[in-house]
Protein backbone atom coordinates (compact mmCIF):
# COMPACT_ATOMS: atom_id res chain seq x y z
CA UNK A 1 0.00 0.00 0.00
CA UNK A 2 1.02 3.54 -1.02
CA UNK A 3 0.74 6.64 1.55
CA UNK A 4 -1.60 8.78 -0.87
CA UNK A 5 -1.98 12.80 0.31
CA UNK A 6 -5.77 13.92 0.55
CA UNK A 7 -5.46 17.49 1.13
CA UNK A 8 -2.93 20.00 2.60
CA UNK A 9 -3.09 20.75 6.66
CA UNK A 10 -4.66 24.45 5.58
CA UNK A 11 -7.48 22.15 3.33
CA UNK A 12 -8.74 20.25 6.08
CA UNK A 13 -12.52 20.36 7.25
CA UNK A 14 -13.76 22.36 10.26
CA UNK A 15 -14.04 20.07 13.18
CA UNK A 16 -17.55 18.55 13.15
CA UNK A 17 -17.48 18.30 9.08
CA UNK A 18 -16.35 16.39 6.23
CA UNK A 19 -14.91 17.43 2.87
CA UNK A 20 -14.92 15.35 -0.42
CA UNK A 21 -11.09 14.07 -1.60
CA UNK A 22 -10.67 12.73 -5.16
CA UNK A 23 -7.33 11.10 -5.56
CA UNK A 24 -6.08 9.15 -8.54
CA UNK A 25 -6.65 5.40 -8.27
CA UNK A 26 -5.66 2.31 -10.08
CA UNK A 27 -5.81 2.58 -14.10
CA UNK A 28 -7.05 6.36 -13.57
CA UNK A 29 -9.96 5.68 -11.94
CA UNK A 30 -11.23 8.90 -9.26
CA UNK A 31 -10.96 7.53 -5.96
CA UNK A 32 -13.52 9.65 -3.78
CA UNK A 33 -12.81 9.73 0.24
CA UNK A 34 -14.61 11.53 2.37
CA UNK A 35 -11.89 12.91 5.12
CA UNK A 36 -13.86 13.88 8.65
CA UNK A 37 -12.31 15.70 11.20
CA UNK A 38 -13.36 15.61 15.41
CA UNK A 39 -11.92 16.36 18.64
CA UNK A 40 -10.65 12.82 18.25
CA UNK A 41 -8.67 13.81 15.31
CA UNK A 42 -9.25 13.08 11.51
CA UNK A 43 -11.22 9.84 9.93
CA UNK A 44 -11.14 8.81 6.31
CA UNK A 45 -14.45 6.71 4.71
CA UNK A 46 -15.24 5.34 1.36
CA UNK A 47 -17.30 8.68 0.07
CA UNK A 48 -19.80 5.71 -1.21
CA UNK A 49 -22.55 4.75 1.37
CA UNK A 50 -22.64 0.73 1.45
CA UNK A 51 -26.63 1.30 0.89
CA UNK A 52 -27.14 3.12 -2.43
CA UNK A 53 -24.06 5.43 -3.07
CA UNK A 54 -24.59 8.26 -0.99
CA UNK A 55 -22.41 10.83 -0.82
CA UNK A 56 -20.36 10.40 2.89
CA UNK A 57 -19.00 13.42 2.60
CA UNK A 58 -22.30 15.45 2.79
CA UNK A 59 -23.04 13.53 5.65
CA UNK A 60 -23.76 14.94 9.57
CA UNK A 61 -21.03 14.32 11.61
CA UNK A 62 -21.82 13.29 15.57
CA UNK A 63 -18.42 14.34 16.56
CA UNK A 64 -19.46 12.87 20.40
CA UNK A 65 -21.07 9.74 19.00
CA UNK A 66 -18.03 8.97 16.92
CA UNK A 67 -20.55 8.31 14.04
CA UNK A 68 -21.26 10.09 10.39
CA UNK A 69 -25.18 9.69 9.33
CA UNK A 70 -25.45 9.37 5.42
CA UNK A 71 -27.54 12.38 3.97
CA UNK A 72 -30.09 10.04 1.70
CA UNK A 73 -31.57 7.47 4.23
CA UNK A 74 -29.49 8.18 7.58
CA UNK A 75 -27.60 4.78 8.13
CA UNK A 76 -25.13 6.02 10.49
CA UNK A 77 -21.74 4.81 10.40
CA UNK A 78 -18.34 4.49 13.29
CA UNK A 79 -15.96 6.79 12.30
CA UNK A 80 -13.07 4.73 13.15
CA UNK A 81 -14.23 1.09 11.99
CA UNK A 82 -17.05 1.94 8.88
CA UNK A 83 -19.15 -0.17 11.07
CA UNK A 84 -22.64 0.74 10.67
CA UNK A 85 -24.20 0.93 13.56
CA UNK A 86 -28.10 0.94 12.50
CA UNK A 87 -28.08 -2.17 10.07
CA UNK A 88 -26.43 -4.48 11.54
CA UNK A 89 -23.66 -6.40 9.20
CA UNK A 90 -23.17 -3.59 6.90
CA UNK A 91 -20.01 -1.60 7.03
CA UNK A 92 -18.31 1.19 5.28
CA UNK A 93 -14.62 1.31 3.87
CA UNK A 94 -12.52 3.29 6.81
CA UNK A 95 -9.01 4.06 6.44
CA UNK A 96 -6.12 5.87 9.17
CA UNK A 97 -5.25 9.00 8.63
CA UNK A 98 -1.99 10.01 8.74
CA UNK A 99 -0.56 13.22 8.44
CA UNK A 100 2.67 14.33 7.15
CA UNK A 101 4.70 16.76 5.53
CA UNK A 102 1.82 19.33 6.02
CA UNK A 103 -0.68 16.83 4.61
CA UNK A 104 -3.15 14.36 5.67
CA UNK A 105 -3.47 11.23 3.80
CA UNK A 106 -4.15 7.43 3.80
CA UNK A 107 -2.47 3.94 2.60
CA UNK A 108 -4.65 2.98 -0.61
S1 LIG B 1 -27.66 5.82 0.42
FE1 LIG B 1 -26.80 5.95 2.40
S2 LIG B 1 -28.38 5.29 3.70
FE2 LIG B 1 -29.20 5.08 1.72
Amino acid sequence: MAWTRLCSREELPPVGKARLCEIAGKEGAVVKIALLRTESGLFALDDHCPHRSGPMSEGLVDAEGGTIACPWHQWNFDLATGACKNIPGQKIRAFQVVEKEGFAGIDL
